[in-house]
Parts: structure tokens; C-alpha cells; sequence
């Protein structure tokens, strides 16, 4: 008999359903809410309501991509956390409510851990263990995979998110959030002319949050020579922010991969639909002999066919939840 699952993201602005039959990603709709890039950032009460009003069209398109109706469903999946409280608990309890009326079975899903397990959804797939560099709106982390269940996270951002870096100097920029995508369209266009200085960081843990102050003032200075130097020299001010992001992270990579002596090699999260980071990778990993891994780009920012590919693996262990569960903000891998 076939399997597919249905899974539901909603941990922040985008409202996400996706459906696996057979292993296979049958759809992965997006409802992204634009109303955040007005404010800046993401206002967690817009997000929620929102996400109340997206939920079921979002569910329905999910299902008629797929081909299949809700009583052909074997499960569902649901993101428990991390992420936005309101936003959660409209996914958790669609899904909590969907599984009961249809008596299915619940999964849940740490939204962390899908990122990983994107690198799962197509071939070619890494072996286990592997590393995995995770870099997203609110997280940016190192991890040895030992299995479909079991990370051990060996470093971490003492501070601000790669992507928030992203998304703090495109504040900074005036431009809209967020941030990440448009630097990396303008950063295509320019040199990296201006240096920004390396965070100090021993080990393998990440800081951002000393880029963001030095920015700020290498922009100021500049604005009063020339108040117009951020409309003159945009491109060239995303380049280099860009390339020394991403400088920080390939490093630590390299770093860890020495480390720890593994070869195979992914990245996942929202910034790894980065082009700067995804060729620098890429560029590293043929001159390490690492097996490089990337998921799709439309795998990398929130979406739920990593909910549901995750939700796979759970499934064919069972593990199931019951109808007690709660969203969980700062769940933790
Ligand atoms: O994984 P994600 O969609 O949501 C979280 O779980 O946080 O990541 C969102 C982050 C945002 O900070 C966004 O600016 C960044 O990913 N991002 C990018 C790009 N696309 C999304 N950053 C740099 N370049 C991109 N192309
Ligand atoms: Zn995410």
C-alpha cells in the first residue's frame, strides 16, 4: 500500500504544506506573507493571523498537486518548534485536528532537524556520518549527522544568525527583509572592495554580531564624505559583506572537517540558497576532496517538503505522537 504523508510548516512567515507519497516529494506549496518586508522583520502577530488564512488553501493546493484526496493520507506531520509561538500553534493545531477527524497518526517535527534532512529529498544523498553546516534566519550551526535521529552539534553562533547578518546590514542598506535574497542579486553585480575584519572566534562556534557594528561604522564614516555612498556603491558594499560572510563560514567548515576527518559534507538553511556561499562551497569542496551536498534551492528556505521527508523517516519507525503535544519555541535538536 502506498505511503504519503502530509506535512505542515509554520514556524515563521511562510506557510508551507507538502506531501511524500512513496518517498517522492508529490508538492510543496508556499504561502509567503510580503507584509513583513513593510516593518523590516517579522511581526509575529501579522504572521499568525496570516498563517490562519493561508492554512487550509495552502493544504488544499498541497493535496490536488499531489493527486491524491485526504482519506488516501497515512500520516501527519507537523513543525513543533523552533519559531514563533503563534505561528506554531496554528500549524500544530491544523494538524493536531486534521489527524483526529481523519483518526491518523501524528508526527512531530523539530524544524532544525528538517533543515538537515533536506539533504535527503533527492540523490545524490550523504553518507552517514556527515557534516552539516545549518544557516538560517535564527540559527547557524555545526553538526556531526550520525543518523537520521542523531546530531551532535560542535559549533555554534555566539550571537547573531548568518542570515540575520544578512538581514541586520540590509537594515543598515535600506533594503527590504528579508535582506539575504536581494544582497545576494546586488552582491552578483559587484567586487568585494571593502574588507571587513574577521570575528575572533577560537574553535568552531560562529559571531556575527561584530560584522554588523563594523558595517555600521565603516558606513557612517563614509556617509559623511559622500551621503550618497550607499545608492554609489551598493553592489560593491553587498559584495563585500557577502563574500566575507561567507568567508567566516567556509572557514569554520574547513575547520571542521579537518577536525573531525569527515568527508562528506552539506549545508542547509535559508542562507544556503546563498549563490555567493553555494559556489564557495562548492569551489572548497574540490579542493578539500570533500562530497559536497546542497539541497535544492527551494529545499534550503522554510518549506514542508523537509517536514515531510523527516516525517518519513519517523514514520517508518513509528514514531508517533499523541494529541498532547504543544508547540515548542525553543525546541532544541
Ligand atoms: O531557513 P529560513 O528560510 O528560515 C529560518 O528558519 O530562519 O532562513 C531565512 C533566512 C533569512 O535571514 C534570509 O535573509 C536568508 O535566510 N536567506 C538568504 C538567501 N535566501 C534566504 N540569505 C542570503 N542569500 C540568500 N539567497
Ligand atoms: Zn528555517
Amino acid at each position: 500500500m502506498s505511503v504519503h504523508i502530509l506535512a505542515i510548516e509554520s514556524s515563521c512567515d511562510d506557510t508551507s504544506a507538502s506531501v511524500i507519497s512513496d518517498g517522492k516529494i508529490a508538492s510543496n506549496m508556499v504561502a509567503s506573507q510580503k507584509i513583513h518586508s513593510q516593518y523590516g522583520g517579522v511581526v509575529p502577530e501579522v504572521a499568525s493571523r496570516k498563517h490562519q488564512i493561508n492554512i487550509i488553501p495552502t493544504v488544499h493546493q498541497a493535496l490536488n498537486q499531489a493527486g491524491i484526496n485526504k482519506e488516501d493520507l497515512s500520516a501527519i506531520a507537523v513543525t513543533k518548534g523552533p519559531g514563533l509561538m503563534g505561528s506554531l500553534l496554528v500549524g500544530v493545531t491544523f494538524a493536531k485536528t486534521l489527524a483526529l477527524a481523519l483518526r491518523l497518526p501524528l508526527i512531530e517535527i523539530n524544524h532544525m532537524h528538517a533543515h538537515v534532512m533536506a539533504l535527503f529529498i533527492d540523490e545524490p544523498k550523504p553518507n552517514f556520518p556527515f557534516l552539516c553546516l545549518t544557516v538560517s534566519g535564527g540559527h547557524t550551526q555545526i553538526a556531526i549527522v550520525n543518523d537520521e535521529f542523531n546530531m551532535e552539534i560542535i559549533g555554534r553562533t555566539i550571537d547573531d544568525a548568518a542570515g540575520e547578518a544578512f538581514d541586520k546590514t540590509g537594515k543598515l542598506l535600506d533594503l527590504p527583509y528579508p535582506a539575504g535574497p536581494v544582497i545576494d542579486k546586488l552582491a552578483a553585480a559587484g567586487t568585494p572592495k571593502y574588507k571587513f575584519p574577521e570575528p575572533d572566534i577560537r574553535g568552531l562556534d560562529f559571531s556575527f554580531s561584530g560584522l554588523k557594528t563594523s558595517i555600521l561604522y565603516f558606513l557612517q564614516k563614509q556617509i559623511k564624505n559622500d551621503p550618497d555612498f550607499i545608492k554609489n556603491n551598493l553592489e560593491d558594499i553587498c559584495c563585500s559583506v557577502q563574500t566575507r560572510i561567507v568567508d567566516i563560514l567556509i572557514k569554520k567548515l574547513i575547520k571542521a572537517a579537518r577536525e573531525t576527518g569527515i568527508k562528506d559534507i552539506g549545508i542547509a538553511g535559508g542562507v544556503s540558497a546563498n549563490s555567493g556561499l553555494r559556489n564557495a562551497f562548492l569551489e572548497t569542496a574540490g579542493i578539500q576532496h570533500w562530497n559536497a551536498f546542497i539541497p535544492k534551492f527551494e529545499y534550503c528556505t522554510d518549506n514542508a517538503a523537509m517536514i515531510a521527508r523527516t516525517a518519513l523517516f519517523k514514520y517508518e519507525k513509528k514514531m508517533f505522537v499523541g494529541q498532547d503535544i504543544t508547540p515548542e519555541p525553543r525546541l532544541r535538536l
